[in-house]
This record gives C-alpha cells, structure tokens and sequence, in this order.
C-alpha cells in the first residue's frame, strides 16, 4: 500500500532548525527513517516536503483521488489553515496527523489544530518516532479495512 509523508513549511531544515526542539536528525534521516518502517509495514512511504501551501493542497487531493492513506505534519499551517482542513476533509483514507514536538505543552498559538477534526487522530511530542507511531496506525487501519 502506499501512503503519502506530507511535511509542511520549515521541515526540510530539521536538524538545523531549533534542534533544541526538533532534534538533530535531518530531512534525510526522516524519510529514511519512513521508508525503512514502511517497509516492515508493508507500506510505501512516499516522504514530501513543501513550504508552499497550494502545494500540499494540491498533494491532498491526489490523496484523495488515488484513495491513498496520509500521515501529514502541517508544521505551521497545522494552526491556520482552514484551506488544508477542507482539503484534508475529503479524505477517502485513513489520515493521522503528526508533530515532532508536542504543541499542547509549547506556546498558546500552537495549541489549537484546525486539521485534528478532520484527522482519524493526532500523534505528537515522540520526536521523529510519531511518524514511526502513525505509520504503524495507517498499516493497522489498512489491515482492519481489508479484513
Ligand atoms: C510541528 C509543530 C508546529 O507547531 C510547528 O509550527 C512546526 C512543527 C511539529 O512537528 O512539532 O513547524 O508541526
């Protein structure tokens, strides 16, 4: 099965970025890190990155056409994007929503998601492993479809 790894703004600079926050593993490490549990999974990770929001949106809705499922890191839009929640709300797979840091225990702004709602649920605060977690949530959710 496929699954699309979707990073919004600032993602490709991990490692660089606030490492006090986002670590010190890179972009590179990330979708690595993907791919290889995808495999255990039986999953294809396909791992993207964009700063651009028409980008990601359109992203969405190839995920949606193609019934594919989404692990999505909106970074930054995660908080104001009402464009990318209705985008995500047509979701025709599962979808779980991740973050590296835990928004709930950092600054005000962060602590609403305007996607959450739209998600099949929500993985953050595990470092780069929410994106371990939520793959391992798609290949289970893909598993109880099948069965
Ligand atoms: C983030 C958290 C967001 O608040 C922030 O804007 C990001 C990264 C995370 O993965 O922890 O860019 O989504």
């Amino acid at each position: 099965t496929r699954v699309l790894v979707l990073n919004g703004p600032n993602l490709r600079r991990l490692g660089i970025r606030e490492p006090d926050v986002y670590g010190s593993a890179t972009f590179e490490d990330l979708e690595a890190l993907c791919r290889d549990a995808g495999r255990r999974l039986d999953l294809h990770a396909e791992v993207r990155q964009t700063d651009d929001e028409a980008e990601m949106i359109r992203w969405v809705h190839e995920a949606a056409d193609e019934r594919l499922p989404m692990v999505v890191n909106p970074a930054a839009f995660t908080h104001y994007s009402y464009a990318l929640r209705d985008a995500l709300a047509q979701r025709t797979a599962p979808l779980i929503e991740v973050h590296i840091s835990n928004p709930a225990a950092r600054e005000e702004f962060r602590h609403t998601s305007v996607v959450a709602g739209v998600a099949t649920g929500t993985i953050a605060g595990f470092g780069l492993s929410s994106y371990v977690l939520a793959l391992q949530a798609v290949a289970d959710l893909v598993a109880r479809e099948k069965s």
